[in-house]
């Protein structure tokens, strides 16, 4: 059975968290089947007695945990909470909950099932049909969560996810969390860590569901988000989107690169007398080679394929997709210098080149040789035939 810890961080909730802990264990927690539910509340020490109150809680639950600590902001709070989920508690899951309220307990047992159904990362969404943001909310803040997620959506291409802030969310240890170092997530002191920490963990999840969050108002006390949260959250969301595009840039310096090699060794083959065929073939497969040790060691970094077996596997498997692209060239190279003539054929080449050579092999490095993107149909698909 899995054992599933939510991470509840506290900050001045003793007006919340004794009724949050009732609920969660005398209403909530029995209605989930096949799991081994937890709460682990992370106090930083508050002045107004939340520790004391789970405290005293603790005695009446024993899946009830506390962790105390000085205070350092909410993504410590959460990454010193998930350690101890991981570590002391061996959690399978964990889940990120706010105390006040605002997260109402009955959408914990709809995170749970989405799990339960076969994802390893819920997104408890507002954005989505049945989901919601409190009635209460004045127009201008309703505008600028609604804009600052779509902002944040556009930035980081992610538009097949609807709220990237939400603070309701369950992720798989095994696959997930246990590939991220929490540690070095940016803006840890801030509310900004949850849009990196999302951004890792879609990455590294095989399936991802959203699921529809009726978000409450606060009831009691006030929240700690404020403007300066938001600039960090934007800040966060752009370095992660340029990041995500340095990839593509350094996919482009190499294909320059080995544009050169290709140009430069045709020249050398020929000087020593090769046939011409000869010299291409050659000077072709070393550009190929330059593009793949490149790609690699530089580009796809994170995704480095080592080893000798697998290093020839992928080497023939790159091959094979540099054979794609060169069909690609000698089809629509013609065609389009049969349409425009030879004097344009540098407009031909540069189309041909940009438009469909460049993408095709952006596209075959992500999902086939080094796999950054995953696309569940292919993965069943391969997974199939492997079987
Ligand atoms: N331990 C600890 N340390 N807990 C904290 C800290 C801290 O420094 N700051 C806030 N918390 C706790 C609060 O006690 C509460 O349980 C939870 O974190 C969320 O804090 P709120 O102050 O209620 O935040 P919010 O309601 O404005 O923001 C929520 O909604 C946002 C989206 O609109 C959070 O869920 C955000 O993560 C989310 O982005
Ligand atoms: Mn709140």
């Amino acid at each position: 059975m899995d054992k599933i810890v939510i991470v509840m961080p506290t900050y001045n909730e003793a007006e919340n968290i004794g009724r949050m802990i009732d609920e969660l264990f005398e209403k909530e927690f029995p209605q989930i089947a096949d799991a081994e539910m937890h709460l682990l509340v992370v106090d930083d020490q508050s002045p107004d007695g939340t520790g004391k109150i789970v405290e005293e809680k603790k005695a009446k639950y024993s899946n009830l945990h506390l962790l105390s600590k000085e205070k350092e902001g909410l993504g410590w709070a959460y990454v010193k909470g998930m350690r101890y989920a991981i570590g002391e508690l061996s959690a399978d899951v964990v889940m990120e909950m706010d105390a006040d309220f605002q997260h109402p307990p009955r959408f914990v047992k709809d995170m749970v099932r989405a799990y339960q159904q076969g994802a390893d990362y819920v997104i408890g969404s507002r954005y989505i049909p049945g989901g919601s943001v409190p009635k209460e909310w004045a127009l201008s803040r309703k505008a600028v969560s609604f804009f600052g997620n779509l902002f944040i959506r556009v930035v980081l291409l992610k538009p097949s996810i609807h709220d990237l802030t939400t603070g309701f969310r369950l992720a798989k240890v095994e696959g997930v969390l246990d590939k991220i170092e929490l540690e070095k997530l940016m803006e840890l002191t801030r509310f900004a860590y949850k849009v990196d920490l999302l951004y890792q963990s879609v990455k590294n999840a095989k399936k991802v569901v959203e699921v529809p969050l009726e978000f409450a108002p606060r009831m009691k006390e006030k929240s700690k988000f404020n403007p300066k949260e938001m600039v960090s959250t934007f800040k966060v969301a752009i370095i992660l989107g340029i990041k995500d595009k340095q990839r593509f840039i350094k996919f482009g310096t190499v294909g320059f690169l080995g544009f050169v090699v290709n140009f430069v060794f045709l020249r050398v083959f020929r000087g020593l007398g090769l046939t011409e065929t000869l010299s291409w073939l050659f000077s072709t497969e070393l550009a190929i080679i330059n593009n793949y040790t490149l790609n690699n060691i530089w580009t796809f970094k994170e995704a480095r394929i080592a080893g000798i077996g697998k290093t020839i596997a992928k080497f023939l498997q790159f091959n094979l997709t540099s054979a794609g692209a060169l069909a690609i060239q000698s089809i629509f190279g013609p065609l389009g210098v049969g349409l425009v003539g030879t004097k344009y054929d540098y407009l031909v080449l540069a189309f041909v080149v940009v438009f469909m050579v460049l993408p095709y092999n952006y596209l075959m490095y992500n999902l086939v040789i080094w796999r950054t993107w995953k696309l569940p149909l292919l993965d069943k698909l391969l997974a199939k035939k492997q079987a």
